[in-house]
Formats: C-alpha cells, structure tokens, sequence
C-alpha cells in the first residue's frame, strides 16, 4: 500500500498584529492511495490552513510535505504549480465553476491548461461527467443547475485530469445534508474505485460516517482515529461493477463495498474486515436507530 502524500511535522504560524496564531501544530499524516480520510473540526481548527499545506498551495513553516516520492521543500514556485497540476485535484466549498461556460466546458477547463488534444479531452470530460452521474446535465451552466449537481461538476472538474490525490476543503458547507451526504458518497466511491488518494474536510458530524478514517483537528493539532491502523483499501477497480456513482444517490452506503473481484492485486488487509462494521455502527448512531 503506498502513500500517496506524507506531512511531517507541519507547522504553520500566522504572524499579525494580535499575535503569533499555531493554525497548524505538529501535524503527522500519510495519506493512502484509495481512502477517504475525513479532517473533522470546528471553525478556526485550522481545516484550510491544513489542505493548503497539503496541496502545497502555501509552505509550512516548519514540517514538510512528500507528495508521491517527491519532498515538496524548497520546490520553486512554478516546480509546485506542476506538481498540482499533474497529481493534485482540488474541490471547493463554493464550487468555483464559471458561470458562462457548460459543465462540459468547466469540467474541460484543466485539460485545455494542460495543453491535452481536442480528441483527448472530449474522451475525459465524458468520462468524468459519467462517473459524476452528469452525462445528462453536460451543456447546462452552473445557474442550470442545483447545488448538488454544481458541486459534481466540480469534482468532475478535478478528477478529469486524473490526479493521485484529491483534497477537499469543506465542499459541502453550502448543501443542505442529505446532498452533503451523497456527495460524501461520492467522493469516497471515486476513492475506492478510481485509486484516488482522498482528503475531505468538514465541521459536519453526520458526514464522518462515509469516511474510511477520521482525522479530528483541534487547535491545529491532528488525532488520527478511525479504526483499527486506520488501514484503508488499496483498490483500483478499473472496470468493476459499472455502475455510475450517481446510482449511489438513493442508496445506502453499504453498496460501496470494495468490489469483491478475484482480480484485485492487493489482498485486503485484517483491518478491512473491521470496516464495514464501523461504518454501520457509526450510520446507527447517526440516525438514532437501536
Ligand atoms: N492568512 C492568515 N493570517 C492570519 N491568521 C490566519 C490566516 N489564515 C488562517 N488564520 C488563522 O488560523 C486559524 C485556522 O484557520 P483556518 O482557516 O485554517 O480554520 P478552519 O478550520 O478552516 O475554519 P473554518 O471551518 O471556519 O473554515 C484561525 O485562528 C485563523 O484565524
Ligand atoms: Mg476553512
């Protein structure tokens, strides 16, 4: 199983005129390729702050991030804007989808920066609409469309250049809960289907029951939690059962389960077997049930 990212000893200190704020303190993660690993914290635990350190989107002021095998200090500016380029996807809260172009278009807009062939780029932006659930929707613009879905065609806008990693800073804070939750789905079936190393934050309890690991940030430091090693599956099933992300829509999360397929390469490890089991238990408890 391999790490898709690493951070050690992330520190981020905020100098202004109140003072010297710890918005990160000393932060350990490795990130696994095919898990959603969900950061849970309340307002100013320093949710942003992180990802942007993990999307070396901003530099630590101490720690360091390895993304891949790659250790990301001292990287230039424009050796960085690479690196997120080719293995990073990023979703945001407000969507950040422009509005006069159609979801086809703003799903295409990274592979046209990346210079990637008409033909190509046809091929992925179907792709990624597809695994969204959005085929339909593909020639509408954001206002055509519900928040819900709006929030799909930002996923698919960053997945569509195929990234190793996804990271996610609260990208349900504007949908009401019940598409909070299927986009949570979402983004976990993306990670155990597509091999996507994926990292979501969000101050919302209900929506820690999707995720393979809970991270919870408190005054920026982490725990880790979330089971037993906190193991995730390392599954890309290309291919398997072919059903849209979209059809998770009305269903249970169960239906995730890892593909059960005799070609997987890599034997599940003991904790899998644990996993299901804390996913229900925390679903119960989410919906009152005995
Ligand atoms: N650019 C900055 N300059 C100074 N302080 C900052 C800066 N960015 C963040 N902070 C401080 O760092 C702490 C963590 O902020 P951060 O935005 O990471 O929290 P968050 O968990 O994302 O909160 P929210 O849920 O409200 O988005 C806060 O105390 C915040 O005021
Ligand atoms: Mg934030």
């Amino acid at each position: 199983m391999s790490a898709a990212l690493r951070a050690e000893g992330l520190v981020r200190v905020f100098s202004s005129g109140a003072g010297e704020v710890r918005a990160v303190d000393g932060v350990d993660l490795e990130l696994v390729t095919g898990e959603l690993l969900v950061v849970r914290g309340a307002s100013g635990a320093g949710k942003t702050t992180l990802l942007n350190l993990l999307g070396v989107l901003d530099r630590p002021t101490e720690g360091r991030v390895v993304i891949g095998d790659r250790d990301t200090t001292g990287l230039s500016e424009s050796a960085l804007a690479d690196i997120r380029r080719d293995m990073l996807g990023f979703v945001f809260q407000s969507f950040g989808l422009v509005p006069v172009l159609s979801a086809r278009e703003n799903v295409e807009l990274p592979l046209r920066i990346a210079g990637v062939s008409a033909a190509e780029r046809t091929e992925r932006v179907d792709e990624a609409l597809e695994l969204v659930g959005l085929s339909g929707q593909a020639d509408q613009r954001p206002a055509e469309l519900s928040g819900g879905q709006q929030q799909r065609v930002g996923i698919a806008r960053a997945v569509v250049a195929r990234p190793r990693i996804l990271i996610a800073d609260e990208p349900t804070g504007q949908l009401d809960s019940r598409t909070a939750a299927t986009i949570m789905d979402l983004l976990g079936t993306l990670a155990h289907e597509q091999g996507l190393a994926a990292i979501v934050s969000t101050h919302d309890p209900l929506l820690v029951a999707r995720a393979d690991r809970i991270a919870e940030l408190h005054d920026g430091r982490l725990t880790l939690g979330g089971g037993p090693g906190g193991a995730p599956r390392a599954t890309r099933a290309e291919g398997a059962g072919g059903g849209s992300p979209a059809s998770d829509l009305d269903s249970e999360p169960e239906v995730e389960a890892a593909p059960a397929s005799a070609a997987e390469p890599i034997p599940a490890p003991a904790a899998d077997a644990s996993h299901p089991l804390t996913r229900a238990e925390l679903r119960r408890r989410r919906t009152g049930a005995p």
